[in-house]
């Protein structure tokens, strides 16, 4: 069926309708008029699939990626960049206005479009490597690399061999230094002898048990520096997650006491921690928080305190004494306990950074207590449909 693209929605997705029926068109973005033919068919709306582009007012690109359109990651890569940065934003403010969000985002470019993902998950699947389709568990061979990947991370992709393993899971992740951390979840064992030759491998990981070298390893950034394990989480695009670092430094003060809320190793806490009186933060992740007070300790921070434990079982029972928090919650979003605290406590600011629009949409609207004062996007996961969302908001009642 021929179908012309009228919007895209915040994942960059084209969007039409068909008899008044709300109809999204993978592969096809606004303004264009495509072939497709319908892949999924619900009460309220259908997916369709591009079959062929007949016209197109954007500037398309050929793609980098021969499994762009299969394994769901990068569904911008046959536009340019900033072709693509554009669909993205035009997506993210019809939502928060759709939302009754009167805001204009702000766009914050990427200036690594490529080879900037510090962390890749692969599955592997009779010894080769590749992601599964999206929303689905089909297998997408690699064929290639992975081009949004670090450098070091696609060399241990292009010299992968089968005997390595057959069937599981495999996450490479690499630092500053270019050094990596392997981590396998298989039932077999990794054959790792071919790894061991490669000079970066700073340790390898399997089922949680470190089979060779350590199971972390070190990342500096703005002359900090971090003990990661292989189980924490870490910013995973470095020139992105400094840019955010300089814009909530501009929202802070010296005086300020600050809640980290979600903290990781302690990313933002330290960085916070060199400019104000105080950090309080807190993480579920155990070896997370080990890492988190190593780190405060390795950097000579000690106006920083740590909590291992949920976000919205450990809050509670804090004697509240902070003025501002900053939020980074997994993409699933604020625990409606976490809402109230912040709701019930009379913090002058939040900073809420998010790398879900809806969770974040959801979550400023419980809010009530706060008013939105901005919101930045930041391209973190270039070419992809996602964006890290950056929303300030402040206390009125
Ligand atoms: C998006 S990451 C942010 C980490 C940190 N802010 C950083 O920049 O490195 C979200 C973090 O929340 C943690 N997490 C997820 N659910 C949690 C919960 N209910 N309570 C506490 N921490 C949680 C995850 O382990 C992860 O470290």
């Amino acid at each position: 069926m021929k179908l012309k693209i009228n919007k895209v929605n915040y994942e960059g997705e084209g969007l039409t309708s068909i008899n008044g029926k709300t109809t999204f068109v993978k592969g096809a973005f606004l303004g264009e008029e495509v072939e497709a033919r319908l892949i999924q068919e619900n009460k309220r709306y259908d997916v369709y699939e591009t079959i062929e582009l007949i016209s197109s007012p954007l500037k398309r690109v050929k793609s980098f990626c021969k499994i762009d359109s299969k394994c769901g990651g990068c569904s911008f890569a046959g536009l340019q960049y900033h072709e693509g940065l554009r669909m993205k934003e035009l997506g993210l403010n019809d939502l928060f206005k759709h939302n009754g969000f009167d805001v204009n985002v702000r766009i914050h470019e990427n200036i690594n479009e490529l080879g900037y993902r510090n962390k890749i998950k692969l599955h592997v699947c009779d010894g080769v490597l590749g992601y599964y389709g999206e929303n689905t568990h089909n297998f997408v061979s690699l064929d290639d690399n992975c081009y949004i990947a670090s450098s070091e991370i696609q060399e241990v992709i292009s010299l992968w061999n089968s005997n390595i393993l057959s069937d599981g899971e495999v996450t490479i992740r690499s630092n500053n230094k270019g050094e990596l951390l392997i981590i396998f979840n298989s039932s077999d064992k990794p054959v790792i002898d071919s790894l061991k030759h490669n000079k970066n491998i700073e340790g390898i990981v399997w089922n949680n048990k470190c089979i060779y070298l350590n199971d972390y390893f070190y990342e500096e950034r703005n002359g900090l520096k971090y003990m990661v394990h292989y189980d924490a989480f870490f910013q995973v695009n470095p020139y992105i997650s400094n840019e955010i670092v300089k814009f909530v430094l501009n929202n802070v003060s010296s005086n300020d006491i600050i809640y980290d809320l979600y903290c990781g190793v302690g990313f933002f806490s330290l960085e916070l921690a060199r400019f104000v009186k105080e950090v309080i933060g807190i993480e579920e992740v155990e070896n997370a928080i080990r890492d988190a007070k190593e780190n405060a300790g390795i950097n000579n921070l000690f106006n920083t305190k740590f909590y291992v434990g949920r976000v919205e079982d450990v809050i509670p029972d804090l004697k509240i004494k902070g003025n501002k928090v900053l939020v980074d919650p997994p993409r699933s979003g604020l625990h409606q306990s976490v809402i109230d605290t912040l709701n019930n406590n009379d913090f002058e600011r939040i900073i809420y950074v998010s790398c879900n629009p809806l969770t974040l949409v959801r979550d400023l609207k419980k809010l009530s207590k706060y008013e939105l004062k901005s919101i930045d996007a930041f391209d973190m996961f270039s070419y992809s449909s996602h964006m890290e969302c950056v929303a300030i908001l402040e206390r009125v009642l």
